[in-house]
């Protein structure tokens, strides 16, 4: 018999192709409430008997129950994603981000179920980091509320590996590229020039500098890392080696969507909003060592997405 997988978050973005992955080798369960996720994300599997939807929310113990029935791995992945709202709303954030994933995670507890692979993120966790490319080792030191849950989560993951032997590997991702991405830089600068394709502003100085990894080589990591059935807690970075500079994704996307005299106004700041890394460079020794590779490169990731946002929501102009 497979192994029967649940899914958090299975509607959103990294989610649903996780979910792409997994059913070829397990049966698989999405509990989603659906606040950013799309049905569209896993139509394709609606009528496949390995799959089931739940329409939940992980802050319900009703719909968490429902979700854990006979589950032996969980892949949690449902999260308020966003760091301006996380400062603009800290309780509402901490309520998904912390409640919610405790729910989760102790509910698992009670019902003996050993093993979660948890999207935490290296882009937030370690905040301005002095070292870089940063390792795992470096004391996470986040500067956002959405940063602060991601860590604290993280530690229970720790106490929860010693004190009832629940293992878990925690992908502490860089920014994700790809299909069905309907949040972040490279998403909001096409919004911004559907709308006015003559301006783009940037928030911030352009200057900040952060990495950026295609989905398709997330999703390996991903397989790879929950393959390897690691033992206690395992922080990994998931990322590229590679770091790029807001300013040269500016550039990307107006050439790429085939604009010109389009004028790039800065809002000037170091950081984009409160909360902003300035800076991100994950070392993937750790990742690597469990035979991982990339295939993409960061400007490649960028114009695939691009590619997908044409497709999806039309070229401009
Ligand atoms: N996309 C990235 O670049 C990136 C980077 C670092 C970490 N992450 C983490 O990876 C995970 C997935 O991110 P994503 O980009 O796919 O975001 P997403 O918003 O596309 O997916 C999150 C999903 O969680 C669902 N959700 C939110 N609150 C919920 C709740 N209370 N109950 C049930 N479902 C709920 C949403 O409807 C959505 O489908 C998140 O944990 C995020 O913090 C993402």
């Amino acid at each position: 018999m497979s192994m029967k997988a649940l899914v958090t978050g299975g509607a959103g973005f990294v989610g649903s192709h996780i979910v792409d992955r997994l059913i070829d080798t397990h049966e698989v369960v999405v509990i989603d409430n659906l606040s950013a996720g799309l049905l569209e994300n896993f139509e394709h599997h609606k009528d496949d008997e390995r799959f089931t939807f739940i329409k939940g929310d992980i802050t319900i113990d009703a719909d968490l129950e429902r979700a854990l029935e006979g589950v032996d791995i969980v892949f949690h992945f449902a999260a308020q994603p966003d760091v301006k709202l996380s400062v603009e709303k800290p309780l509402f954030d901490f309520e998904t981000n912390v409640i919610g994933s405790m729910k989760l995670l102790n509910l698992m507890r009670l019902k003996d179920i050993q093993r979660m692979v948890f999207a935490s993120s290296g882009g937030v966790v370690y905040g301005d980091a002095e070292i870089m490319p940063t390792p795992e080792e470096i004391s996470p030191r986040p500067i956002s509320n959405y940063g602060a849950a991601k860590a604290a989560f993280e530690m229970y993951l720790s106490s929860f590996s010693e004190l009832y032997g629940i293992d878990s590997v925690s992908l502490r991702f860089g920014n994700i590229l790809g299909p069905r991405l309907t949040h972040g830089v490279v998403y909001d600068f096409y919004m911004k020039l559907k709308q006015n394709p003559k301006r783009l502003e940037v928030l911030g100085n352009g200057l900040q500098e952060k990495t950026y990894l295609d989905i398709s080589d997330a999703v390996n990591a991903v397989l790879i890392l929950s393959d390897a059935a690691l033992k206690g807690f395992n922080p990994v970075n998931v990322s590229s080696e590679e770091t790029i500079q807001v300013r040269r994704i500016a550039e990307i996307l107006v050439e790429g969507l085939g604009l010109d005299d389009v004028h790039i106004d800065y809002t000037g700041e170091r950081r984009g909003w409160a909360g902003d890394v300035i800076k991100t460079s994950l070392s993937v020794e750790r990742l690597k060592s469990h035979g991982w590779k990339p295939q993409f490169g960061i400007e490649q990731s960028i114009r695939k997405m691009i590619d997908w946002l044409i497709e999806r929501f039309g070229a401009i102009p």
